[in-house]
């Protein structure tokens, strides 16, 4: 018989070998593997290493300036924090110590609906740092509505609602596994001191965990979501709200005809879809059709400066850093996490510079070159 100790997992890079000898195996498998045969996970890799860069010279790159705008905020690299729930399966400071990092770095937090602390809590940690929060859609409303109301009450400056989740992918490895970090109840932060959801279950999370975490379950699945869904959460704040998830330019057109404020081209890793197109590739479409019109980020298979560099030169406005942050924190907490950081933007300074730019406007796709 094969157990799961004969098959080798395979490491992208050294940081996720190191990432896999601190955390236990199927927590690992969740936040390393992918939907299906894992075809879209590695095409988000691979659609970064088609393209080159054709550098300019003799362009007096003394002075680097990384710095953009989102939203009349000024950021100091266009690099945000992804929305990773259950951070505690990585590390058990999960999010806090995420938020710490964010916070010395002055990079914006996404957090997400299924983090394994309280939007309050990690809002604490975060101070005066920015912060998003990432939507869930819940088939309850009054789920819905009580995050939303939170999240404004707490400095969340934006709702980022996923789209790309209206039933969970097929996620072999943790079938494998038999493991769910929701059923083990690490990413209920955000719901069990929640008065709406409380108000969902007979008895207290105390008396009956096993059912608060099954309801939890339950109201995240959304199937039927849709665009006059969407229509009822834009009238519930007057936040911006970005949809996470779009890859199809005809649902940017639609985005845009329903007041989006931005976009974030994703495949959720390739943890959702398999077989899907690469966010890389579906980057130029989107932004054909979306223009300057409204903010357009990117994330899915940004694991250096380099990539970050080829993301906003096809169109991006900034980046979500995902699965690299989330190692980092299992090898050494808040300062994993900053370390990771670190060096994705030097690689961005060094990569800016030699390809003769000084400033992330000037990044564009001229400077690739696509063979
Ligand atoms: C995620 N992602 C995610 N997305 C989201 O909208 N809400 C969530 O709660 C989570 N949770 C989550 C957990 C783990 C363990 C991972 C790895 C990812 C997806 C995430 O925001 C982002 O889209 C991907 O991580 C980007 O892909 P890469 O760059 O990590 O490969």
């Amino acid at each position: 018989m094969i157990t799961a100790a004969d098959i080798q997992p395979e490491f992208e890079s050294l940081l996720e070998r190191k990432a896999f000898e601190k955390i236990r195996s199927e927590a690992f498998d969740y936040i390393a593997r992918g939907a299906g045969s894992e075809a879209t996970m590695q095409e988000n890799l691979l659609a970064f290493s088609k393209w080159k860069i054709r550098p300019r010279v003799l362009r007096n790159v003394a002075e680097i300036d990384m710095s953009s705008t989102l939203f009349d905020q000024k950021l100091s690299m266009p690099v945000l924090f992804a929305p990773i729930g259950v951070q505690r399966i990585a590390h058990p400071e999960g999010e806090l110590a995420s938020a710490r990092a964010a916070k010395e770095l002055n990079v914006p937090l996404v957090v997400s609906s299924a983090a394994s602390y309280s939007m309050e809590d990690i809002a604490n940690e975060l101070g005066g740092c920015s912060r998003w929060f990432q939507l869930y859609c819940s088939s309850e409303e009054i789920v819905t509505r009580s995050l939303v109301q939170r999240a404004e009450a707490n400095g969340y400056s934006a709702i980022v609602i996923t789209v790309d989740t209206p039933v969970l992918g097929i996620r072999e490895s943790d079938a494998r596994n038999q493991y769910s970090p929701l059923e083990e109840g690490d990413g209920c932060g955000n719901y069990l001191n929640d008065p709406a959801f409380l108000s969902l279950l007979d008895l207290s999370p105390e008396e009956d965990m096993k059912a608060a975490l099954q309801k939890q379950i339950d109201i995240i699945d959304q199937p039927g979501l849709d665009w006059d869904e969407l229509k009822k959460i834009r009238e519930l704040t007057s936040l911006p709200i970005l949809l996470k998830g779009v890859l199809h330019p005809e649902d940017a057109k639609l985005a845009l005809e329903n007041n989006v404020d931005g976009i974030i081209v994703s495949n959720h890793g390739g943890r959702q879809l398999d077989h899907c197109i690469a966010s890389l590739d579906a980057l130029p479409d989107i932004k054909n059709i979306v223009q300057d019109r409204i903010p357009i980020l990117l994330d899915s298979g940004i694991r250096s400066g380099v990539d970050v560099f080829k993301a906003l030169a096809l169109g991006a406005d900034a980046v979500l850093l995902g699965r690299p942050l989330v190692y980092g924190l299992a090898i050494n907490g808040e300062v994993g996490v900053m370390q990771v950081v670190h060096k994705i933007l030097h690689e961005l300074e060094i990569t800016m510079a030699l390809a003769g730019v000084r400033s992330i406007k000037e990044i564009n796709s001229d400077l690739l070159f696509k063979g």
